[in-house]
C-alpha cells in the first residue's frame, strides 16, 4: 500500500514507518518539524536503507496534500502530526484546538477531494479520563475532558464520526496508552524539548546525570505500591498495530472503530524505576513527592478487542522498553 504518514519524522511516526517499509508498504512522509529534526529522516534510512518520499508542509496546507495525496497514489494516511504537550495546551489552548483540529479537518478534506478513504488517527487513552473498572474497554464511558490536549482527541474522534457518517470515510481511532521506548537499533526515539514530563523521559535523563533526581509524584494512590500505575506499551509494538490497522482497514471493515493499544497490565512508577535500575545497572536518584495535580492512580487497557479484530498484541516487555529507551538517551549525548 502507499500509506501517507503526517508527522512522520516524529516519535511514533519514524518508527511506524520503519515498520510500513518492513511490513512491505510504501510510505510517504510529510512534516513540518515543528516537534522533530531533519537528522531522523536520515536515520530512517539507515534502518529501511531506503530513500522516503518526503515533503516539508504543514498539514494545514490543504492543496499541498491533495496534490501529494494524488501524485503518490495514496491508498490510506496515518495522521500522526499533533501537538501532544498537556501543559502547554492548558497555556495556549488556541495553539492547540488550531493545529491539532485544523490539522486533522485539512486532512480530511484532501482526502475527500482525492477520493482517499482510509485513515488511521492517534488517539489516547486520555479521552477514557479517569476510569470507573480497570482494565479499561473501548466501550467504557468517556469523561469530560481535563485539558484542552484531551479536548482535542476527543473532538477528533467526533469529527471522524460525523466524516464516516457523511463521506463514507473508513478510520480506525488507536487509544495509545503510554508508549516508551525507542527504536533497538538506538537511531529513533522521543526527542524531549526541555524539561521532559513524561516518566521515561525524565528517568533516562536523571541517570544521564541531566537532572539531579526524579520526583514520584505520589505515594498515596490506591495501589499495590502507592505510586500510580499506567499501561507502558513499547514504542515499536505500537507502530505494528497502525499496521495491522491498515489491514484492517484495507480487509472491507467501512465506518469508524476504536482499538485500544496497550499490553493489558499496568506498572507503578516505582515498578519502572527498579527494572530500569536493574536491566540497564544504573542508578536514578528519585525522592517520593506530592501527587501531580490532574494525575490519575490507575490507568490499563483491556487489550482483547485489538487482539480479537486486528489480530495485534504487545509482544515487547518494560524491560525491552527500558533497555531501548536508555540506550537511546546515551546516543543522544554522543
Ligand atoms: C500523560 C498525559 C496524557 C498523555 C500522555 C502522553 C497528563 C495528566 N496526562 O499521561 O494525557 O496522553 O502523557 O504520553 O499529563 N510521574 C512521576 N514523575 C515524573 C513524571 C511522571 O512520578 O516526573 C508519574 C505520573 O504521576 C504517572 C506516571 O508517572 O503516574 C506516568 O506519567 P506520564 O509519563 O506523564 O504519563 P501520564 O500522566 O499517564
Amino acid at each position: 500500500m502507499n500509506v501517507l504518514v503526517t508527522g512522520g519524522a516524529g516519535f511514533i511516526g519514524s518508527i511506524t514507518t520503519t515498520e510500513l517499509v518492513s511490513a512491505g508498504h510504501k510510505p510517504v512522509i510529510v512534516d513540518n518539524f515543528s516537534n522533530s529534526q531533519k537528522f531522523v529522516l536520515d536515520n530512517i534510512e539507515k534502518i529501511t536503507g531506503k530513500k522516503l518520499d518526503f515533503y516539508e508542509i504543514d498539514v494545514r496546507d490543504t492543496d499541498k496534500l491533495h496534490e501529494i495525496l494524488k501524485t503518490n497514489n495514496i491508498d490510506a494516511v496515518i495522521h500522526f502530526a499533533a501537538y501532544k504537550a498537556v501543559g502547554e495546551s492548558v497555556d495556549n489552548p488556541l495553539k492547540y484546538y488550531q493545529n491539532n483540529l485544523d490539522g486533522l479537518l485539512s486532512v480530511l478534506d484532501a482526502m475527500k477531494n482525492a477520493g482517499v478513504s482510509n485513515i488511521v488517527f492517534s488517539s489516547s487513552a486520555t479521552v477514557y479520563g479517569d476510569p470507573d473498572t480497570v482494565p479499561i474497554t473501548e466501550n467504557a464511558t468517556l469523561k469530560p475532558p481535563t485539558n484542552p490536549y484531551g479536548a482535542t482527541k476527543q473532538m477528533a474522534e467526533q469529527i471522524l464520526r460525523d466524516a464516516s457518517n457523511a463521506h463514507g470515510l473508513n478510520a480506525v481511532l488507536l487509544r495509545y496508552f503510554n508508549p516508551i521506548g525507542a527504536h533497538p537499533s538506538g537511531l529513533l526515539g522521543e526527542l524531549p524539548i526541555g524539561t521532559p514530563n513524561n516518566l521515561v523521559p525524565y528517568v533516562t535523563q536523571t541517570a544521564a546525570g541531566i537532572r539531579n533526581k526524579l520526583t514520584v509524584f505520589g505515594d498515596d494512590y490506591d495501589t499495590p505500591d502507592g505510586s500510580g500505575v499506567r499501561d507502558y506499551i513499547h514504542v515499536v509494538d505500537l507502530a505494528k498495530a497502525h499496521i495491522a490497522a491498515l489491514d484492517f482497514l484495507d480487509s472491507e471493515n467501512a465506518g469508524v472503530d476504536v482499538f485500544n493499544i496497550g499490553t493489558g497490565t499496568g506498572s507503578s512508577v516505582l515498578e519502572v524505576i527498579q527494572t530500569f535500575k536493574k536491566v540497564n545497572d544504573v542508578t536514578v536518584p528519585y525522592e517520593i513527592g506530592p501527587r501531580r495535580s490532574g494525575d490519575i492512580g490507575t490507568c490499563y487497557a483491556s487489550a482483547e478487542k485489538a487482539q480479537k479484530e486486528l489480530g495485534w498484541k504487545a509482544e515487547l516487555s518494560l524491560e525491552d522498553a527500558l533497555k531501548d529507551a536508555w540506550t537511546w538517551q546515551q546516543n543522544l549525548e554522543k
